[in-house]
């Protein structure tokens, strides 16, 4: 698990290099506002052992955020960051490892009959009904239990340092809004039974669109009913208090609807994704940092943005977009390419964007 000394030997290590305010508190750790992600890529040998050299180069050179999930890349993915985190000269207890459940991950390689795969793997063991499985997407505790050993096992750690419900908003399409919430707080049940073992240290909710859309929308879920269920959670678990304590949403300088939509309402009214999280103590980790890349091409980031940004690249400025949000801890960047490590992490050797100036992007 990340320590807050093994984490704190870390910023040690590296912050001269990086500017002000690049090291973020998350818990009792300090982590880097820059994280690196494994989502995209083929499932095959040859980007295991691209993400291999890139995740070793990250934690080498000053990004100690890992993320995964238990399916991007059929577990590939998780298998590749627990070999990394063995063989870079950094200290397991020095990184902060996120991973998800919620999607039935296959095992290496796509099978022939995805259905009949499901069908053995999930419903005829009793992890979930079929019912439960909407796109490949279950919340059933027992089947979350089952995925979250997996990826231990993957992961080839003792215990996980954030562990994501991973897009929940996806059984909205087959049931309705107060169903989910239910459905999600028996997942954070189960979660908090397992901080209480130890096997997480934290775990948060990772969404694509709940968060970021009007509550009108048919995706939407409200953070205040996530954060009321996780306190139910925890006291029927036995928890003093919740282990909730992220979000994870796509957050970039073309896609800035969890600052701009106000749906979520907080002691003073509706409020955005990004403030209702910083008030109520969530870290918020941003995927899709650079548009997964788009944002690296010259004149993508609207002009009158770029120009207040600062980084020698555009990827460099839409990461500098990112981490400059009110309430974000880390931006995840992912990367197979070593060419990318150097100038991904040298974002961070710039200022971000004060407050005042952020907010004038949006005036
Ligand atoms: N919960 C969710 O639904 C969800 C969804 C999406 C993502 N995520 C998480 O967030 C992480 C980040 O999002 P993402 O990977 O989708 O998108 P992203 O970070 O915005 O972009 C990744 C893409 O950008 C390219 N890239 C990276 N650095 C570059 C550079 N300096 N110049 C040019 N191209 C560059 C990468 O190619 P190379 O591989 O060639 O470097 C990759 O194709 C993911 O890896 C995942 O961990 C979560």
């Amino acid at each position: 698990m990340a320590t807050r000394t093994a984490t704190w030997a870390y910023r040690d290590r590296f912050h001269e290099s990086f500017a002000r305010t690049y090291f973020r508190r998350f818990s009792t750790s300090l982590v880097s506002s820059i994280g690196i992600g494994t989502y995209l890529g083929d499932p095959t040998d040859a980007v295991d052992e691209r993400y291999g050299a890139t995740i070793v180069e990250a934690f080498e050179h000053g990004c100690n955020v890992v993320d995964t999930a238990i399916n991007y890349r059929n577990q590939r993915s998780e298998r590749v960051v627990g070999r990394a985190i063995d063989t870079a000269a950094v200290d397991r207890e020095a990184v902060l490892v996120a991973t998800k459940g919620g999607f039935v991950p296959f095992d290496g390689a796509r099978p022939p009959n995805p259905a009949a795969y499901v069908e053995s793997t999930v419903a005829d063991p009793g992890l979930a009904t079929r019912d439960e499985i909407v796109r490949g997407n279950c919340l059933a505790p027992d089947f979350l239990e089952w995925s979250l050993d997996r990826s231990l096992e993957n992961l080839d750690l003792d215990a996980i340092d954030l562990y994501y419900l991973h897009n929940p908003e996806t059984q909205l399409e087959r049931f309705d809004r107060s169903t989910v919430y239910d459905r999600i707080e028996e997942a954070f049940v189960r979660l908090e039974a397992r901080a209480l073992e130890g096997d997480i240290r934290h775990y948060g909710v990772s969404t694509w669109e709940a968060f970021r859309v009007p509550d009108s929308h048919e995706r939407y879920l409200s953070l205040p009913e996530i954060v009321r269920r996780a306190r139910r959670a925890a006291s029927r678990a036995g928890a003093s208090s919740t282990h909730l304590r992220a979000i994870q949403l796509p957050f970039n300088v073309r896609m800035a609807d969890a600052f701009t939509v106000e749906a979520h309402v907080g002691p003073d009214g509706p409020t955005s994704a990004l403030w209702f999280a910083a008030d109520a103590g969530l870290d918020v980790f941003t995927s899709a940092s650079i548009l997964q890349g788009e944002l690296a091409n010259e004149g993508t980031i609207p002009l009158a943005v770029d120009r207040r940004l600062s980084g020698d690249t555009p990827a460099q400025r839409a990461i500098n977009f990112a981490r400059s949000a009110p309430g974000v801890t880390c931006s995840l960047v992912g990367t197979g390419s070593s060419e990318h490590v150097p100038e991904n992490v040298a974002a961070g050797t710039f200022e971000p964007m004060g407050a005042a100036a952020f907010d004038a992007v949006f005036e």
